[in-house]
């Protein structure tokens, strides 16, 4: 099983487009993978085929013990636990709970999405520091942080790799901070200046890069994935290698869980 945490230190990046994105990639790998929305704006949803006027989501009975309840299947081996539709005074409520009680409030919640050993978490949040990526960071296997192949980003760049984070928690053996660098684009040199210093720089931190592509714009519109949308396009291609890559390590890590006391060796 593996919780993996997708933020960013800046918005509209592409978090949201690679959650899902790599949700269908995994799932496709064999995972039963559960895509959580951490974020207020509830757009995960938007990825995929559900009634418009579901306003289904966790946010608004945050107390109870399985957030799974509110979980839809959007495909073969993908669940959806939307945020959902919900008031400020619940939207409140949630953050204070996770401020407050951290990883041992969202340890159990997100539990029952978490049994067995191909059981994956991929956990989309707001931009930013946030209550939800504070308790996210203490638990998740994996950390991903989305940059964007611009002037921005790449000042962000030294503060990630030298304390190796941007927010709560440093980056340590047993919860990585690993990158990955959207929408690059080979005609602008900035963004290819950019692709290759962080090559250089972040390489050891360096999960993948993304080209910039309109398909993926495209196939949100159409509600498919981009495997689904345009298999062939280089995006498709870019995320499959990162979700191999994520495959790669967590996968190892499951399997040697399941490797009982002195057989190894
Ligand atoms: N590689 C890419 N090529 C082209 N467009 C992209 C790419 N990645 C994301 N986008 C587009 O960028 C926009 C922002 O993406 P998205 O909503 O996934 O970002 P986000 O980081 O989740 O934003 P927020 O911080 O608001 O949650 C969307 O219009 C999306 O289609
Ligand atoms: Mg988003």
């Amino acid at each position: 099983m593996a919780l993996v945490a997708v933020s960013s230190p800046k918005g509209g990046v592409g978090k949201t487009t690679l959650v899902a994105n790599l949700g269908v990639a995994l799932a496709g790998l064999g995972w039963q993978v559960s895509l959580v929305d951490f974020d207020v704006q509830n757009a995960l949803r938007l990825h995929f085929d559900l009634p418009i006027d579901d306003p289904a989501g966790y946010a608004g009975h945050a107390a109870e013990t399985d957030w799974a309840i509110a979980a839809r299947p959007v495909a073969p081996g993908l669940r959806l636990v939307p945020y959902g539709q919900v008031e400020q005074r619940q939207r409140l409520r949630l953050d204070g709970l996770l401020a407050e009680g951290g990883a041992k409030f969202l340890g159990p919640r997100l539990g029952a999405m978490l049994t067995g050993p191909r059981a994956m978490v991929i956990a989309d949040t707001a931009p930013g520091p946030t209550p939800a990526l504070a308790a996210l960071e203490d638990l998740a296997d994996l950390r991903i942080a989305v940059l964007l192949s611009d002037a921005t980003s790449l000042a962000l760049l030294p503060q990630a790799v030298a304390a190796g984070r941007f927010f709560h928690r440093p980056s340590s053996a047993e919860r990585p901070l690993q990158l990955i660098l959207n929408q690059i684009n080979v005609k602008r040199r900035l963004s290819r200046d950019i692709a290759a210093f962080v090559h250089q720089r972040a390489e050891g931190v360096l999960l993948g890069t993304v080209r910039q592509d309109e398909a993926l714009a495209e196939a949100v519109a159409q509600q498919d994935s981009i495997f689904g949308y345009a298999p062939h396009s280089g995006a498709a291609q870019d995320i499959m290698a990162i979700a191999r890559r994520v495959d790669q390590s967590l996968g190892g890590r499951a399997a040697a869980v399941r490797v009982p006391h002195g057989v190894a060796g």
